[in-house]
């Protein structure tokens, strides 16, 4: 049977930066709070002219250049930010990153879940077409309200993968345990650009989630928890995984440290949510930081709010350690810019843009792609004039 799965991966977040150390100290909380209780140290705040769309291109950027476009024909992106009810963000990142006209693009949807149907699609694509590649993309921004206790739990990012035959990172192996149960624990309705959340009840449908989906998996004749080296979560805030870890373990009967997921929370802590993207900014985050994966067995679990959860395995490719991709994601992270509480809340209030005014949003971030603003409706997106070369 050919091998398929995630042949690279590439991260991009947002142009800013805010220290939940200043959200702590401006909501009066004591910022242990947000380090240990939620496993949070920072969230990337979008600059006005980025959202889901020049992130999604962002994140894949490095892919094209590295791989190029043939054998791409399709474009699947998993968002549950996104910026039209009808033209999905995959089309507008196909121009900007000028992809084969060959090409089928869709949205997918449902909460933080759907990059990993997009997953499982691409895997049954190649597998019937071995020639060809899929461009997977992750992309959100996750937008509480001010002043909510969910609040510290947003972030932003997107995370590019490129499915193939024969991949260079990780070979995804087919049995996968879901679950679905209909739960009203997060959710956004179409007139709102803030989600609604009832916490602790989100917090148990994840666990219910995870639980169901280990059952429906080791029912299928997924392999035993004791052949599983490395896990990998669906990251809300980073202790939410170790929480669901340690609780998979008693339902098991199996040691599951909270030590075993270090390594895949790095990104994470600094990220904040990323919804789609978070389970996938953990992988990149594991292959970056663990020298000793080559030939493990990682196995991850998916979770989106409403619910969807999907656990599945997967086993690492001898070469996938990679310096480049490390430093441009360690740059990524580190070269964003901070800002104080006060501009963090001027950015959240200002994102939204209705689409009855013609806006031009001014240059505001050294981004490769731009949002440009709004004309008769529509959304406007460039290239940098050196991409556009
Ligand atoms: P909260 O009420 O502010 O926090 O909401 P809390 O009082 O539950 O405290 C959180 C933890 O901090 C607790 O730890 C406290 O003990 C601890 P726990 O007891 O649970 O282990 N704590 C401290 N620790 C150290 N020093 C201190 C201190 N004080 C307290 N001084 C909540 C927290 C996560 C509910 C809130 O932020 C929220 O609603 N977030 C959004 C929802 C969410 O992220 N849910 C996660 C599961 S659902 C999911 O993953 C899907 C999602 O990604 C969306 C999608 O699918 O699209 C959200």
């Amino acid at each position: 049977m050919t091998r398929v799965g995630i042949h690279d991966i590439s991260l991009a977040t947002g142009q800013h930066v805010l220290d939940l150390d200043e959200l702590a100290a401006f909501n009066g909380t004591d910022p242990a709070k947000y380090h240990v209780g939620l496993g949070l140290d920072q969230m990337s705040v979008l600059a006005p002219d980025e959202d889901v769309v020049t992130l999604a291109a962002s994140a894949a950027l490095p892919l094209i250049r590295e791989h190029g476009t043939d054998g791409i024909r399709t474009l699947l992106v998993a968002t549950e930010s996104g910026v039209d009810e009808s033209k999905s963000v995959g089309v507008w990142v196909h121009r900007l990153l000028g992809l084969p006209a060959g090409c089928r693009t869709v949205e997918l949807k449902q909460a933080c879940y759907s990059a990993t149907a997009g997953l499982q699609a691409a895997l049954g694509i190649v597998a019937r077409n071995p020639g060809e590649r899929v461009l997977l993309i992750a992309t959100d921004v996750a937008r509480y309200d001010l002043d909510s206790s969910a609040e510290p739990t947003q972030g932003a990012g997107a995370v590019a993968m490129l499915v193939s035959a024969e991949p260079g990172l990780l070979t995804i192996e087919p049995v996968t345990g879901v679950r679905t149960a209909d739960v009203d624990d997060f959710w956004r309705p179409v007139d709102r650009s803030t989600a609604l959340v009832d916490g602790r009840l989100s917090v148990s449908a994840y666990v219910d989630a995870l639980t169901g989906a280990w059952d429906d998996f080791a029912e299928r004749g997924g392999v035993p928890v004791e052949q599983i080296d490395r896990w990998c979560y669906h990251q809300p805030f980073t202790r939410m995984s170790v929480k669901a870890h340690q609780r998979l373990g008693r339902h098991v009967d199996a040691p599951l440290a909270a030590e075993d997921l270090d390594d895949a929370s790095r990104y994470n802590r600094r990220l904040g949510n990323c919804y789609t993207a978070s389970l996938y900014a953990g992988l990149a985050s594991l292959l970056d930081h663990d020298d000793d994966l080559a030939g493990r067995r990682v196995a991850l679990f998916s979770y989106g709010s409403g619910s969807v959860g999907e656990l599945f395995t997967g086993v690492v490719e001898p070469g996938y350690r990679s310096a480049e991709r490390a430093l441009r994601h360690a740059k990524t992270l580190d070269e964003r810019k901070p800002v104080d509480v006060g501009r963090y809340r001027e950015l959240h209030r200002a994102a939204v843009h209705t689409s009855d005014v013609d806006i031009d949003i001014p240059v505001a971030s050294g981004t490769p792609f731009r949002f440009a603003g709004v004309r008769g409706g529509a959304r406007q997106y460039v290239a940098a004039e050196h991409l556009a070369e």
